[in-house]
């Protein structure tokens, strides 16, 4: 991915996380999901006020896509954290088996973006992910 397409990526999921519903953790996420006909699906993370009932940021974006009708595509993935200054923040593991069910459904390993204040981490889902249960494993 060309160093264009992945600014363009994260700057999606930073306007995402300005929508970010997280008045508990004050930790407000967003995620940008890049599918191969060049369509971007943004979410953010939601908590509520039963508190692990919280959603991810990654776990929305994919929930919206399939709802979209979106069977797999999914090229790459940037996450944010507005409040991740020094490490960059990786999805969680919930979030990656999530993440995983995409890019599954289209036999793609999407680039994960993690992305810090400074810094953006390139990481493979797969990497991420090692021997990942899947829908392939269903029959
Ligand atoms: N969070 C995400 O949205 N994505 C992740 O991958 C890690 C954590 C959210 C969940 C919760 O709303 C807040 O960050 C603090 O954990």
């Amino acid at each position: 991915m060309d160093h264009e397409r992945e600014a363009e990526l994260i700057a999606a999921a930073y306007a995402a996380a300005e929508h970010a519903y997280a008045p508990y953790s004050d930790y407000p996420v967003g995620a940008a999901l890049l599918f191969d006909d060049g369509a971007v699906i943004t979410g953010c993370n939601v908590e509520n006020a039963s508190y692990g009932l919280a959603l991810c940021a990654e776990t929305v974006a994919v929930a919206k896509a399939l709802a979209e009708g979106r069977r797999g595509g999914l090229v790459a993935v940037a996450v944010v954290g507005l409040k991740a200054d020094k490490e960059p923040i990786t999805p969680c593991g919930r979030c990656r088996q999530v993440l995983n069910e995409v890019a599954a459904l289209g036999s793609t390993n999407p680039l994960v973006l993690c992305v810090s204040k400074d810094d953006v981490r390139r990481v493979a889902l797969s990497a991420l992910l090692p021997h990942a249960f899947g829908p392939g494993h269903l029959g």
